[in-house]
């Protein structure tokens, strides 16, 4: 094991940051871009008419059009502070899709930006969710501080009630809005001035004595928002959980920070804490109980993602590869596990944020892109060397919308048939077959992935396509063996998976639960 490798491993933090739209991950991104030096000037980053995009872009792509710098709409990679911080974009509700999800099969901890004003949004329940069944760390940041939000109390509550993860508050805000004087921040013992033109303080940080009282003379001191801080910081320390690195590593126990992102105020704090807390990529699992450690000298990764260009005129894919040991240099040939086929990755991307580079070299952590023309598939593991690795497959995720497909022309069913199949394989899309008519179904976690199925079905396979949504549906797995079509009825829709499995499509809770009534001894299994 080279020590050279090993530490720049630990240098490396690799996250994504979960939230529900609106909540401020552009905001924060881009302070985060800021004090790296990546970009020199903080501004709205909105651009007018964004929704109005047919196939809507990240937000990120937003930046890069504004800022003119190269970031892409999926990954980041910066210098914070001595350490490389891999930035992994998860789409806000229009590109919603199961990218989103796999996404977080690649990183190894998520900053959870909650909107203080709203507490805990949908989107960020789901995201959060997907979290926490890898186990892997969640910090959070609740921001908005600058206007008036609901309580701090009543918002970390609620993320014990809701996500039911336990929480630590790092820091704790005196006042909000207009009535904001700062945090009084645990973590570093100190207090955090939010300065502006009116305050008499020049110094932004003022250490906390013995008795956790700021040090020396201050008017802010007399103020009831300073006491009722330190009073509620203090009983949450007393009646609370306690600051526990296992728990915090476990995905167990949040460490909770206070700011505006808009403001930049509390932004640096929670990012070196951020940085000093959060892991650096650890151990792989792989197949057959082998694992891979990330210092081990031998290039791996696993793809998660492959984003295929919606300009036709460009049928170029990227596969986007978590390099989980090793190093990856430039050039090198790799072994693609599923065919044993190799391959020479001559052409592949890395993604900074000043410039979109070709990759030279990347560790274990990083994430590069592979032009592909078509030889990976989500969940493929590449390995250099001639000992065979296969990573663990990606889970797949239960998808919520399903739409009819049927070919608008009947004389391409053969393209229909290719076009599906493979975008199927490619993890674009989910397919079923209703049971006894096997009609084609599709189904997905985000209606954007509808759009792109069916954009790429016409332009890729040439199979121009009706779909027919059916709404949102609960889908349940059973086991084949359970199978009775009588089962089937009009309070849910038997169909098949693509490996056949018989998989009920529930109109709502309520139907599920009828049919748990009526057949007590069948176990529906959701697919996570
Ligand atoms: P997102 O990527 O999570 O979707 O959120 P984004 O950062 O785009 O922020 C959403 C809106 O919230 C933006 O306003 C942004 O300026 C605002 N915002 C983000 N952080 C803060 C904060 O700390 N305080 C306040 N007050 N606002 C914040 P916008 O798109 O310009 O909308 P609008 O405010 O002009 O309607």
């Amino acid at each position: 094991m080279s020590e050279k490798l090993a530490k720049e491993v630990k240098k490396r933090r690799t996250f994504a940051i979960i939230s529900h739209p609106d909540a401020g991950k552009t905001t924060i991104t881009e302070q985060l871009l800021l004090f790296s030096g990546a970009i020199r000037e903080a501004g709205t980053v909105k651009a007018k008419g964004k929704k109005s995009n047919k196939f809507a872009k990240s937000d990120w792509m937003e930046i890069e059009k504004q800022r003119g710098i190269s970031v892409t709409s999926s990954v980041m990679q910066v210098d914070y502070d001595g350490f490389q911080v891999n930035i992994l974009d998860t789409p806000g509700h229009e590109d919603f899709s199961e990218d989103t999800y796999r996404t977080l099969m690649a990183v190894d901890a998520a900053v959870m930006v909650v909107d203080s004003g709203k507490g805990i949004e949908p989107q960020t329940k789901k995201l959060f969710e997907v979290c926490s069944m890898r186990g892997i760390p969640i910090f959070t940041f609740m921001n908005k501080l600058d206007r008036d939000g609901r309580e701090p109390l009543e918002l970390v509550a609620e993320l014990e009630d809701v996500l039911g993860i336990q929480a630590y508050p790092m820091n704790w805000p005196m006042g909000m809005g207009k009535n904001l004087l700062g945090l009084y921040d645990l973590y570093n013992k100190r207090v955090e001035l939010r300065l502006n033109e009116e305050s008499d303080e020049t110094e932004a940080y003022i250490p906390l004595d013995e008795d956790g009282e700021a040090e020396g003379e201050h008017s802010f001191k007399s103020s009831s928002i300073y006491s009722q801080a330190i009073e509620d910081a203090t009983l949450l320390h007393e009646a609370g959980n306690e600051f526990d690195r296992e728990a915090i590593d476990a995905g167990k126990l949040t460490p909770v920070f206070f700011g505006s992102a808009l403001t930049g105020f509390g932004v640096q704090t929670f990012f070196d804490a951020f940085v000093d807390l959060a892991p650096a990529p650890s151990e792989t699992e792989a197949m057959d109980e082998v694992v891979i450690e990330p210092e081990d000298p031998r290039f791996t990764g696993f793809i998660f993602k492959i984003q295929a260009n919606m300009n036709p005129a460009h049928r170029d894919r990227i596969a986007f590869v978590r390099v989980c040991s090793g190093n990856f240099e430039k050039g090198m040939s790799v072994t693609l596990n599923r065919t044993g086929k190799t391959l020479r990755m001559a052409h592949t991307t890395q993604f900074m944020a000043d410039a979109r580079e070709e990759v030279q070299d990347a560790i274990a952590g990083d994430i590069i892109g592979l032009y592909d023309t078509g030889n990976l598939q989500i969940g493929d593991t590449i390995y250099s060397g001639n000992k065979s690795v296969q990573f663990k497959p990606l889970p797949q995720f239960t998808p919520e919308l399903f739409m009819r497909v049927t070919p608008k022309n009947v004389m391409k069913q053969k393209s229909f048939h290719k076009g599906i199949e493979q975008l199927v394989q490619e993890g674009a899309i989910q397919m079923y077959k209703t049971y006894h008519t096997e009609e084609y179904i599709v189904g997905a976690v985000g209606q954007l992935q509808f759009e792109v199925f069916q954009y790429r079905l016409l332009h890729e396979y040439n199979a121009e396509v009706v779909m027919t949504p059916m709404g949102s549906k609960i889908a349940r797995w059973i086991d084949p063996k359970d199978l009775n079509p009588k089962m089937s009825s009009s309070r849910n829709l038997l169909t098949r998976d693509r490996f056949d499995n018989p998989v009920f499509l529930f109109e709502n809770t309520f139907a599920e639960n009828w049919f748990k009534d009526k057949y007590p001894e069948i176990e529906l299994k959701q697919l996570l």
